[in-house]
């Protein structure tokens, strides 16, 4: 089969991932004989560079008429880059938030898995750790405080910032289905993470997932605090399977799902709509500390073209095979630095790709 793959580089380390990540998909097409068609487009500081905007519309129109996309991870040094001091929908981000928001993106799934190989990159202690967690961040990601307005202004000589949280029912109700929907694939138990002691939003989340959690009654529903759930996650990671959260407390929690795995260059990514064009993106940024380097580790996007695989193409096959292979370099004892512990050999991003694509 032929498959439109529409390829999103970004800024930092994103071509450098991006490239890999490439790579290990030609290989499963020259073995499982497909082929992957890619259109390059600019999105975040390398488009606002040439077109003086994060996202133009051609690009959106490119990524809704592919396949599905590939993204690296867009930005610069926030606070010291040149894309920083502009206006908020002028910044790299906004071209982000932008094509989730027009291709309709609002499930994101951020595996975090612990690799029996990587116990020694993960911080927490062996008791702790035991045999091992599995779990997935379900993350709302076309709502909440991300997207309702926003304002600086100057109220009697007095300098104000106004951010707004809000849902409505309907989109509660659809990512709770996706969690739902996923647990029932996985050890059926949601966890629903709000801050209903405070937020009406959290209230309104917590009713509406009661009454999703109807549809499913194999699936153990619990509820749990924001500032509790950030807490458990290293307290007792174990006891998540899929956690079901609202926009921001997803982003934040995800990254602290990451760092149990090992390291954030470790956590895929897929955002997923209404239909089979989705946008697969590691969980991180574009690093700007290490970009241009070959230090990144590409396994984050190499593992979310396998999603990629998944999740749009049906190719359950193939996106295990690329999933062993990564398993297969790390029992073999290949590390990039973030997930450096003593007595494996250290490669840089380029090797990684490589030795990951070898054993497809
Ligand atoms: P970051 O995730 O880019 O980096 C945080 C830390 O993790 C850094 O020390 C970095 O070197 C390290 N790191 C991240 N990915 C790595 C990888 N693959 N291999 C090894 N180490 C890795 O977060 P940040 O520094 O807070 O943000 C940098 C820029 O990225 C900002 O402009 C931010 O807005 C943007 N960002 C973009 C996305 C995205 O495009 N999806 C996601 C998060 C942050
Ligand atoms: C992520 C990132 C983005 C987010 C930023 C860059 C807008 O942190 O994908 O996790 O907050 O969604
Ligand atoms: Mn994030």
């Amino acid at each position: 089969m032929n498959y439109n793959v529409t390829v999103i580089p970004g800024d930092g380390i994103g071509p450098e991932i991006v490239r890999e990540a490439q790579k290990v998909l030609d290989k499963i097409g020259e073995k499982f004989g497909h082929s992957f068609n890619y259109t390059e487009v600019l999105m975040g500081g390398a488009s606002i560079d040439v077109h003086g905007v994060p996202l133009t519309d051609e690009t959106l129109a490119v990524a809704k008429a592919s396949d599905s996309v590939l993204l690296g991870a867009v930005g610069g040094d926030v606070g010291n880059s040149k894309w920083y001091d502009i206006a908020p929908e002028l910044r790299p981000e906004a071209g982000l938030l932008a094509i989730r928001k027009g291709m309709g993106l609002f499930a994101n799934i951020r595996p975090a898995y612990l690799y029996e190989e990587l116990k020694d990159a993960c911080p927490l202690k062996d008791e702790i750790i035991g045999d091992g967690f599995d779990m997935v961040v379900m993350r709302e990601l076309t709502g909440g405080i991300y997207f309702g307005e926003r304002k600086t202004e100057e109220v009697d000589g007095v300098m104000k910032a106004t951010d707004i949280l809000s849902y409505d029912e309907n989109e509660i109700r659809r990512i709770a289905v996706k969690a739902f929907e996923i647990a029932m694939k996985r050890d059926k138990r949601v966890i629903s993470v709000d801050k209903a002691n405070v937020l009406d939003s959290s209230r309104l989340w917590r009713k509406v997932v009661a009454e999703v959690a109807k549809d499913y009654p194999e699936v153990q529903l619990s509820n749990m605090l924001v500032d509790n759930c950030a807490m458990q996650l290293v307290r007792d990671p174990k006891q998540f399977d899929v956690i079901l959260t609202e926009n921001m407390f997803g982003d934040i929690l995800s990254d602290e799902a990451s760092m149990v795995t090992g390291s954030i260059g470790m956590l895929s990514s897929a955002s997923l709509g209404a239909t089979k064009c989705g946008l697969y993106e590691p969980s991180h940024g574009s690093a700007p500390d290490i970009a241009g380097k070959d230090l990144a580790n590409p396994i984050a996007t190499i593992l979310s073209a396998a999603m990629m695989l998944r999740y749009s193409f049906d190719l359950d096959q193939e996106a295990d095979a690329v999933e062993a292979a990564v398993k297969k370099v790390l029992e073999d004892g290949y590390r990039t630095g973030d997930i450096m512990s003593q007595g494996m050999k250290q490669v840089g991003t380029i090797e990684m790709g490589s030795l990951i694509a070898e054993r497809i």
